[in-house]
């Protein structure tokens, strides 16, 4: 099972657009997905009940609920045997969103990411919040970034990609700005579930991210725990 934390404590960047269509794409391949939200405002929540019963089977659970009565917290997170990838999508800004528990529950975590210098900003803020209070890397969680609604070659987009460099953070996905994702977010469904033959334009982006989440799954990095032992 493989564990992937969509966060970005910046507003509107796309968290709830990549779990959905990270989830949605997952499924249809064949492979147990559960969509986890923490997020208070209930995007992932409400695309999932959009969702009909003709497309692949998402399990879902509200996180940002309390457990409903006569129930504990532990029953309602449970994850069903047989789930594959467990995504969560979580909330903008600080004060509903504990980082320290979030990496913590995560293997990898995926940051998306807008082209523009406020957004970038505070995404190289975030960053440094995950590596220094989250020690994402100390705990060996992967870090990676999604190029959001890219235009190409902006000079915003040659600051971040400078900055990724720096810390060695792989941009493992750039997705279109396109009506595409408004479209299929109203749905419950995700783009590679629309019927315009345009759409299968952003297909590709959704197969890349899962391979590299595949090769990740195929190829664990020694945990540091190991490596502190094995060397005395
Ligand atoms: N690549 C894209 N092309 C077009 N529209 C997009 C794209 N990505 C996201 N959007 C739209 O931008 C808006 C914000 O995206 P989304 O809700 O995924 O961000 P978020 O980070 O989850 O926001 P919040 O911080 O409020 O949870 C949504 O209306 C979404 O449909
Ligand atoms: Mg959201």
């Amino acid at each position: 099972m493989l564990r992937i934390a969509v966060m970005n404590t910046k507003g509107g960047c796309g968290k709830t657009t990549v779990a959905t269509n990270l989830a949605s794409y997952c499924a249809s391949r064949g492979c147990g997905t559960v969509l986890r939200d923490y997020d208070r405002q209930a995007s992932s929540t409400r695309w999932l009940k959009a969702r009909s019963g003709g497309y692949a089977f998402i399990h879902g659970i509200a996180a940002f609920e309390p457990p409903r009565e006569g129930t504990t917290r532990a029953w309602q997170m449970q994850i069903p045997a047989g789930t594959r990838y467990v995504i969560t999508d979580t909330p903008a800004g600080y004060s509903e969103f504990d980082i320290e528990d979030r990496v913590a529950e995560a293997d990898v975590i995926l940051i998306p990411v807008l082209p523009s210098s406020i957004d970038i900003s505070s995404t190289a803020d975030f960053i440094r919040d995950l590596l220094l209070v989250g020690k994402a890397r100390a705990l060996n969680k992967r870090l990676a970034i999604i190029s959001n609604r890219t235009r190409i070659h902006t000079k915003a987009l040659e600051k971040l990609d400078r900055f990724l460099q720096s810390l060695d953070i792989p941009v493992i996905a750039r997705l279109r700005d396109t009506q595409h994702y408004v479209n299929a977010a109203e749905k419950g469904i995700g783009v590679h579930e629309l019927q315009e033959r345009d759409a299968q334009k952003d297909t590709a982006a959704w197969r890349e991210l899962l391979d590299w989440l595949e090769d990740v799954q195929d190829s664990p990095e020694i945990p540091q725990e190991t490596l502190r032992t094995s060397s005395g």
